[in-house]
């Protein structure tokens, strides 16, 4: 694996008692959660059976497929966060299955006839302030699931810039996967799958978005949505996005690894580019969370070493005072992305 993951992120999430975050630091194997309500619960919104055929049925099969998927193999060490994270890097029984499982857990835990939107709720008050109201925050939620193609879902996430957002994705993709082109973490997840509505409203998938987004437990959307704010998934993936730091961390670990196992070819090639990417890295924009004296200092400590290093290859230095200089930079570029996970 070629990403890298901040080990810490198992342990944070721990701090979290709400059920999302639980969910998402599960390892296998992984379980159906209960359903939070009666089969019947949602009715007239969802009818009865196709709650029992949707919960018992399609994502129970999610979750034992998952498992069928992972039994045995090295990825069974990945928590649900890290298999959707890098969704892209597993085989695509793994990303459709921990997606639909995820998506489902998601579903289940905010639908629900009893708790209305609240514009003094938080989520209610970003609502506004993005959307102007819950109406047009509807209007665009069922524009993404109606014009969704085929199977998919529609999504209210929030962005790593800790914005409110509105996208559709397709299958058992979602924002927090590498393979989405729109990232974050979901606080609202509709099913747009016709599994999830062919029962009652036959193909009018459009009947159904404009029901059920009647159904929307805004209590737990709220609580998604405070939970998401501080949630270190997202600034996972806000350092994910990064991209003059990807862009960077490609040359690092081209020249890098190869020069451990006493091979500096590739750094006397590339340090011009290893130098061009770093400078990158002090033009670009750094994301908020990661925009503190500390990474501003590496990354200046960076540039200034990669000039250095550009010079020694020019001046054709030894393989030693070479590598010696490479692991140097290195360890400043650990500063800034943190743990490595091969
Ligand atoms: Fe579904």
């Amino acid at each position: 694996m070629k990403h890298l993951i901040h080990i810490a992120i198992i342990g944070i999430l721990a701090y979290f008692t709400g059920s999302a975050a639980h969910l998402q630091a599960q390892t296998y194997p992984f379980e159906l959660p209960k359903l939070p309500y009666a089969y019947s619960a949602l009715e007239p919104v969802v009818d009865a059976a196709t709650m029992e055929i949707h919960y018992s049925k399609h994502h129970a099969a999610y979750v034992k497929n998952l498992n069928a998927a992972l039994k045995g193999s090295k990825d069974e060490r990945y928590t649900l966060d890290e298999l959707m994270l890098y969704a892209g890097e597993f085989e695509e029984v793994i990303k459709n299955n921990a997606g639909g499982h995820y998506n489902h857990s998601l579903f289940w835990n905010i639908l629900g006839l009893n708790s209305p939107f609240s514009a003094q709720s938080e989520v209610g008050k970003a609502v506004i302030a993005t959307f102007g109201s819950v109406d047009s925050l509807n209007k665009l939620l069922y524009k993404a699931g109606s014009t969704r193609f085929g199977s998919g879902w529609a999504w209210l996430y929030v962005t790593p810039e800790k914005k409110l957002a509105v996208c559709s994705s397709p299958n058992q993709d979602n924002p927090i996967m590498d393979v989405s082109p729109n990232r974050g973490v979901p606080v609202l997840g509709i099913d747009v799958w016709e599994h999830a509505y062919y029962l009652k409203y036959q193909n009018k998938r459009t009947d159904y978005l404009t029901a059920i987004l009647t159904a929307v437990n805004w209590e737990a959307v709220n609580k998604n949505y405070t939970e998401a704010l501080v949630s270190p998934l997202l600034k996972t993936i806000e350092k994910e996005t990064w991209t003059e730091l990807s862009n960077f961390h490609e040359v690092m670990a081209g020249t890098f690894h190869p020069s451990e196992e006493g091979d500096l070819k590739p750094i006397r090639e590339r340090s011009g580019e290893f130098l061009e990417k770093a400078k990158a890295l002090q033009a670009g924009k750094i994301p908020a969370s990661f925009n503190t004296p500390e990474i501003r200092k590496s990354i200046d400590d960076l540039v200034k070493g990669a000039g250095e290093l550009n010079q020694m290859v020019a001046k054709k230095a030894s393989d030693k005072a070479l590598a010696k200089k490479l692991t140097e930079l290195h360890d400043v570029f650990h500063t800034i992305q943190g743990l490595c996970r091969h």
